[in-house]
């Protein structure tokens, strides 16, 4: 029985225990990665991607603005900068195929998830120099045949995924995630791969080309806290800030914003992480499923699902007549499917944790 919603919670499982490795990228591919990173800079804040105000921001985490109070980007900004490396087939950078294009990695997601198939499908780029922890703890978004985001709603899609009602059509995915950070304050990876009541699993700093195998769609995990705590939280950030080789220096990095510099970051205090995702298929019907649309989940279909397990759980509500533009349903089913996340998470390391 799922009629409680924790339980909905606890079965956030990955499809198998993460698996650490070491030496993900060799030495020329570490170098072939940052110098792509240094040359083709500026890069945009994570945030930049999603959200135009501070409000937008709030609303999708903790949702009340204090009384009274004028929010401005540095109250919340975390200075996680991002870049894109391939889309889908295609990568961006021949310098980089080789690592995109990686038997290696193939390999190692196909055994984790024992499928047959994989293809290489997203591969992206973290930088960041000192920083708070990365948010509360959370599940990567995920797609499902017929329903992606060229197509449909973020927030239905987080909501499908949280259901768990879809996992006939929900995207089978792995990811190898790799840690460049000599940084010797935090700076890892807390994951709860026993399900959010479970112990959290630390990856910790500093680790060089440390990696993990995982399954991120069905696993809570957060970035931990970085560097000095004095430098997490640079001043004068906007959301139009952005991260860049620092000229005046042969391996530094720095933030700007208005054509001003918030903060120059040392090498050793630069953390990067390099995100390869593939998707996964089971056998040859389940490729063939997917690229022939034999077993696509429909708009209509999917609401109509949410709907009945929302009635059968005891949700009183009005059929909606356009539910993908009903703003009172969106809300409701964003508060039924709140399935929450771990609330264990390990104290950040602060300065002093050098000592010991
Ligand atoms: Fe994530």
């Amino acid at each position: 029985m799922t009629n409680n919603i924790s339980e909905l919670a606890n079965s956030f499982r990955p499809v198998a225990p993460p698996r650490i490795i070491e030496g993900a990228y060799s030495d020329d591919q570490h170098r072939r990665l940052l110098n792509v990173v240094r040359k083709h800079g500026p890069w945009q804040l994570i945030l930049a991607e999603n959200f135009k105000t501070p409000e937008e921001v709030f609303a999708t985490t903790s949702g009340k603005i204090p009384e009274g109070v004028k929010l401005t980007w540095d109250m919340i900004l975390n200075p996680v900068f991002r870049g894109y490396l391939a889309r889908q087939g295609v990568c961006y950078y021949p310098e980089l195929e080789d690592c995109y294009y990686n038997s290696q990695f193939l390999e190692m997601v196909r055994g984790y998830w024992g499928a047959k198939y994989a293809e290489p499908e997203t591969f992206l780029f973290n930088i960041q120099g000192p920083t708070p922890i990365g948010g509360p703890p959370h599940l990567d978004g995920t797609v499902f045949r017929g329903m992606t985001m060229e197509n449909t709603p973020l927030w239905l899609l987080l909501t499908m995924a949280k259901s768990c009602l879809f996992r006939r059509w929900q995207a089978k995915k792995g990811q190898v995630i790799a840690w460049y950070y000599k940084g010797k304050i935090g700076g890892g990876f807390n994951c709860w791969p026993d399900g959010p009541k479970g112990a959290p699993l630390q990856i910790n700093g500093p680790m060089w080309g440390r990696a993990v195998v995982v399954e991120n769609e069905r696993m809570f995990h957060h970035g931990q806290a970085a560097g000095p705590v004095s430098m997490r939280k640079p001043t004068g950030l906007d959301i139009s800030s952005k991260f860049e080789a620092d000229p005046d220096t042969s391996d530094g990095w720095r933030i700007s914003t208005f054509g001003k510099v918030n903060q120059r970051i040392p090498a050793e205090e630069m953390r990067f992480l390099v995100h390869w995702g593939a998707r996964l298929y089971t056998d040859f019907n389940d490729l063939k499923t997917s690229l022939d649309h034999t077993d696509d989940i429909t708009h209509e279909q999917a609401l109509n699902m949410l709907i009945d397990d929302m009635r059968s759980r005891g949700v009183k509500f009005e059929t909606p007549t356009d539910p993908l533009r009903d703003n009172a349903f969106v809300r409701l089913v964003a508060q039924v499917y709140d399935i929450g996340g771990p609330t264990n998470i390990p104290a950040d390391a602060v300065d002093n944790s050098i000592a010991a």
